[in-house]
């Protein structure tokens, strides 16, 4: 399978304190990728240098650009922010962060095709509604401001704002960290639905095993910075070589 961005061993530092040390992996086209590990191990970090949010002190990132890997410190800012809202999309653990409260739901998700040219206006309400049916949200509510939004539909709707540019490549940091376990369940299961009709890549942050194992191809096991173990999701959990990767899935995972 074609690899759609590759991490050549990163090393970050936030002072004296390594967050990120010798770090390489690759997300192939249609995979989901689960970054796990306690706090403070590093995922976020991670996933900001792979986003081109956050520039390594060293190592580098390539993105498929064609029939080509491109180093992302070669591009220019403007084309870094363009890929970032084209062939890339963002799902943050807080919707309020990313969503804009004081315009309505429709608008929210307008504002990502119109940044990227869109410009008939009936076109893009009616992309609007068909998203927000996507994400199991009333298109009635279309002109509503997120303020009147629960937590849970928040968290829908910035999922639609991300996918309506179509993106190959999703970046997720504990998107459903900040929700009722309730809700957290059909989040995911949205997530895992999209995921696979759209045959999105997804690079996902999460300490949450549980997660991991319903939605990753894949995963990385992050403890200090580094990378203790990798492999497909079921070998890595069901048979963890490393102490580490054994204590997290026996304090999560019921005996
Ligand atoms: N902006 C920053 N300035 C200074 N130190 C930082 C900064 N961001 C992260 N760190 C430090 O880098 C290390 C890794 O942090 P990071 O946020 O990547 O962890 P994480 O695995 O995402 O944790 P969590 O699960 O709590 O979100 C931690 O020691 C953290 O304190
Ligand atoms: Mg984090």
């Amino acid at each position: 399978m074609t690899t759609l961005l590759e991490a050549l061993s990163l090393h970050h530092r936030f002072g004296t304190m390594p967050a990120l040390s010798d770090v390489s992996l690759k997300v192939r086209h249609h995979e989901i990728l689960a970054i796990v590990g306690e706090s403070g191990s590093g995922k976020t970090t991670l996933l900001n240098v792979l986003s081109g949010r956050l520039i390594a002190d060293q190592g580098a990132v390539f993105w498929r650009d064609g029939d080509n890997l491109r180093n992302l410190a070669d591009l220019s800012e403007f084309e870094l922010h363009r890929l970032q809202r084209t062939h890339w999309g963002f799902i943050d653990q807080n919707p309020r962060m990313a969503l804009r409260m004081n315009i309505s739901a429709g608008g929210n998700i307008g504002e990502r095709l119109m940044a990227n040219g869109t410009r008939h206006y009936e076109y893009i309400r009616e992309t609007a509604a068909h998203w927000l049916r996507q994400v199991e949200i009333d298109p009635q509510r279309m002109d509503d401001l997120p303020l009147s939004f629960s937590g849970g539909m928040l968290q829908r709707l910035q999922i639609a704002r991300t996918l309506v540019t179509e993106p190959q490549l999703v970046f997720m940091d504990e998107p459903t960290g900040g929700l009722d376990v309730s809700v957290q369940a059909r989040i995911l299961d949205l997530i895992r639905s999209l995921v696979r009709r759209f045959g999105l890549a997804a690079i996902l942050v999460t300490h949450d095993i549980g997660v991991a194992r319903l939605l990753a191809d894949r995963l990385i096991v992050m403890r200090h910075g580094h990378i203790v173990e990798s492999g497909l999701t079921d070998q890595v959990l069901d048979d963890p070589h490393h102490a580490y990767t054994q204590l997290l899935v026996s304090s999560v995972l019921p005996t």
